[in-house]
This record gives structure tokens, C-alpha cells and sequence, in this order.
């Protein structure tokens, strides 16, 4: 029915989007990464751009191609990404932090292959920068600021509590052991989570229409704040 209320534009807005996996290398054939295609990101970034944003679109290793007028910056690890989103976030309008970013990354890189010597080996792994914590450190009051959560358990509760804590607008809350949703479906089921209190299910919904809902929502509210 009516999920589209608005079509609201973009013109002169700077909207930046994370997408996609990171990787952690941990010798110069061997990495850690997650199953993350960037398909929602890509959707995203595609999206804005067709409303008319200037689009700064930051992806993690993936396939698929560039959207229509959107400005991509490719990067590898965490902390690559951490540099270039922290590097564009002053001039955004709008941040979506739609990439799956490694937490753990090898304390050290070994500079050549690792040889499988013993039966057992233990990586030493340190935490990775929280790029949507810092980010929301360093909001300016009119910036929007949007995160994604992936949970399994807890799903509302823990959703709700990396709103707070990030310092975000809103959190797009993904339930991965709910049938359609997660890594490589093509659909998703987004639970939408406002600073506010405001929650809203949307359906079942393929992952290019679910960005355009999530999208007009943070506009609307975005449109209904600045009236
Ligand atoms: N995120 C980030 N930098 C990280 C880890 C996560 O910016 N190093 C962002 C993700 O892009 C997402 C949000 O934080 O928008 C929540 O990611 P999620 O993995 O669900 O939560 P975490 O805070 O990493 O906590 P945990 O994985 O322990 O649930
Ligand atoms: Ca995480």
C-alpha cells in the first residue's frame, strides 16, 4: 500500500554512506571479514543520489557496481574506513552507517604467509575504531545521523541502547533469525527505531525498497523538525 508517503528532495544535501564488509588482514593471503554484500548501502547511496544529494558513497571490499552520480571511495580495513568517513562526515547532511565493520583486527599483520606449522593457532585480535560512536561524538546538532543493528537476541533492547549510547537519530534494527532478513537475501525486515521513542515494522520489503522507505522516513521526520 502507501509505504512511500513522500518523495521528498535532496537537492543540496550532502549525504554520506558506509556500506559493504571490512577487511582485516592477517597475513598477505588470509583476512577476517564478515558475509556483508554492501547491497543495502549501495541502495542507499543509490537512492539519495536519484533525489537529488551529492553522494559520498564509502565501501568495504564488494562487487557491485557504483550508482549514477554517486562519489565512491573504496577502502579494506576498519580503520581505513574510520579514516575516510571521519574525513567526509563535517560537510554530511545525512550519515547512514550501513557497513558491517570488522570489531576485532589482528594486532599484527604477519609481512609474509603464515605456514601451517602447529595444530592449534591463536590469533591476538584488538578492537577496531566504533566509527558511529565517534561519529556521534562529533555531530554537529543538525547533522542526521543514522545507524544500522544487527542482533540476534535482545534485538529491540540492545537496538535501543546503541541508539543511545552512538548518540543517534535513528537505528535501522535487522532481525538476523527472522526468515528473509540478513547477510545476503536480497530482503529485508527493518525495524525502525527513533530517538524519540517512535518504532515502526516495516515488512518484508526486497533491499532497494527498504532503503527508499528508510530514506523517506528520516526526510520526513527531517522535513516535519525543520517546518
Ligand atoms: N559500527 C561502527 N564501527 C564499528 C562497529 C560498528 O561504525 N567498529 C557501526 C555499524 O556500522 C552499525 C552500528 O555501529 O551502524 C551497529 O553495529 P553492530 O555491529 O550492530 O553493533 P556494535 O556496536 O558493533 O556492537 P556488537 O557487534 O557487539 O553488537
Ligand atoms: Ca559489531
Amino acid at each position: 500500500a502507501a509505504l512511500l508517503r513522500r518523495q521528498a528532495s535532496l537537492t543540496g544535501k550532502h549525504v554520506l554512506v558506509t556500506a559493504g564488509p571490512t577487511r582485516e588482514m592477517i597475513d598477505p593471503v588470509r583476512c577476517l571479514t564478515n558475509p556483508a554484500t554492501g547491497t543495502m548501502g549501495f541502495a542507499l547511496a543509490r537512492a539519495a543520489a536519484r533525489r537529488g544529494a551529492q553522494v559520498t558513497l564509502i565501501s568495504g571490499p564488494t562487487w557491485l557496481p557504483t550508482p549514477p552520480g554517486v562519489t565512491r571511495i573504496d577502502v579494506t580495513s576498519a580503520q581505513e574506513m574510520y579514516e575516510a568517513t571521519l574525513q567526509h562526515a563535517p560537510t554530511a547532511d545525512f550519515i547512514f552507517m550501513a557497513a558491517a565493520v570488522a570489531d576485532y583486527t589482528p594486532v599484527e599483520t604477519a609481512p609474509s604467509k603464515l605456514k601451517k606449522t602447529d595444530d592449534e593457532l591463536v590469533l591476538r585480535l584488538r578492537r577496531t575504531p566504533d566509527i558511529l560512536a565517534e561519529l556521534g561524538r562529533r555531530r554537529r546538532p543538525d547533522q542526521v545521523l543514522v545507524g544500522f543493528a544487527l542482533e540476534t537476541d535482545n534485538a529491540l533492547a540492545n537496538a535501543r541502547n546503541k541508539l543511545r549510547h552512538k548518540n543517534l537519530d535513528w537505528i535501522a534494527l535487522n532481525r538476523l533469525n527472522e526468515p528473509g532478513a540478513g547477510f545476503g537475501t536480497g530482503t529485508n525486515r527493518l525495524t525502525l527505531l527513533h530517538r524519540s521513542g517512535h518504532q515502526e515494522e516495516l515488512p518484508l520489503l526486497p533491499k532497494d525498497e527498504a532503503a527508499e522507505v528508510l530514506l523517506d522516513r528520516v526526510l520526513t521526520r527531517y522535513a516535519d523538525s525543520n517546518a
